[in-house]
């Protein structure tokens, strides 16, 4: 699933696909920064950096910089030969053409930020949140089978398109029910700026505040039979209208993937139910660890047989 996604966030945003093996190092630079960052309740700690920095880590960032640098040298080199009657409408392409505006001036190091970040926050979220939904679907054969004849009646044999999302409603609540269950992103967290008054709470100016999607996704207090993965319950309430439902986050720093993602993901979904049987036991969904993302501790062992 990373490879996946990594190579279809690089193909869209940067305009070019980084290959499977550029894919694999990546995520093997993302495993050891997602560690570095590891949560522990007992070091709850405003300033959550980590305190000293491994050599690992140091070596895994210079590796995704230098990545980063090299991904805009190509870009530049081919936006150089292309044809300016026709131009790409890649995120990275429309960054570099406007560095040639002389009303806009970037800090050195924007562009190489920009694309390191689009490739961390795009591929390990809707990685982690394919894998958990094609698990959740592996112990639910009757949801499953809707997914497939949805994908089958949306997608027939054609490649997935953004315009075939009209068709694939059911997968969509699916996609949105795995999320639920298995935020990729199972807390986010803040510091209050100022003194603040939140319902019955007074949270002092300078306090962490911590907005854990895992448990408020649980919490029976908004969600019936919480535990169910039951795609139907977003049939009758809207995904937007649920305060409670926060997988993307909210307020002004909230995802800025997310129709990305969510449209991505139910593609992906509805043609890998439709092409394959995936098999995931219960237990390899229990595992977790709480880096930034919620992580599988040893991945997720799966049997994959494709449908004739
Ligand atoms: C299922 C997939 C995804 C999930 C669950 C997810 C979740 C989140 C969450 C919870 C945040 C807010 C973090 C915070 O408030 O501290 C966030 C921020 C962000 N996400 Fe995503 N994301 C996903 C996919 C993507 C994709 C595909 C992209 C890029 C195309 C992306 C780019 C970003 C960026 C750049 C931010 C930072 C926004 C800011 O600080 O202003 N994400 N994401």
């Amino acid at each position: 699933m990373t490879a996946l996604t990594i190579r279809v966030a690089s193909e869209i945003l940067l305009g070019e696909d980084l290959g499977r093996e550029r894919a694999a190092q990546f995520h093997e630079w993302m495993h050891i920064a997602g560690i570095e960052f590891e949560f522990s309740p007992s070091t709850v700690r405003l300033n959550w950096l980590p305190q000293r920095i491994s050599p690992e880590f140091k070596q895994a960032a210079e590796g995704i910089r230098n990545l980063s640098e090299e991904i805009i040298e190509q870009r530049r080199a081919k936006l150089a030969t292309t044809d300016e009657d026709q131009p790409p409408r890649d995120m990275l392409a429309l960054l570099l053409r406007a560095e040639a505006d002389p009303a806009v001036t970037y800090p050195e190091t924007q562009i190489r930020d920009e694309v390191a970040t689009f490739l961390i926050a795009g591929h390990e979220t809707t990685a982690l949140s394919l894998t958990y939904t094609l698990g959740l679907l592996a112990r639910s054969p009757a949801i499953r089978d809707r997914v497939r004849t949805e994908a089958d009646s949306a997608l027939g044999t054609e490649q997935p398109r953004y315009d075939h999302l009209t068709d694939l409603s059911y997968t969509r609540r699916v996609y949105r029910e795995g999320l639920r269950l298995y935020p990729p992103v199972w807390a986010v967290f803040r510091q209050a700026s100022e003194k603040v008054k939140l319902g019955d709470y007074v949270v002092e100016k300078g306090s962490a505040v911590i907005l854990p999607q895992w448990s408020v996704h649980r919490d029976k207090r908004y969600f019936d039979d919480p535990r169910k993965f039951d795609p139907s319950r977003w049939e009758r309430r809207s995904p937007n209208a649920v305060s409670a439902y926060f997988p993307f986050s909210t307020g002004p720093h909230s995802c800025i993937g997310s129709q990305f993602a969510l449209s991505g993901a139910t593609l992906s979904l509805a043609r890998l139910t439709q092409e394959f049987d995936i098999e995931v036991v219960a237990q390899e969904l229990r595992n977790l660890r709480p880096t930034p993302t919620l992580r599988p501790v040893k991945g997720v062992m799966t049997t994959i047989e494709p449908l004739s």
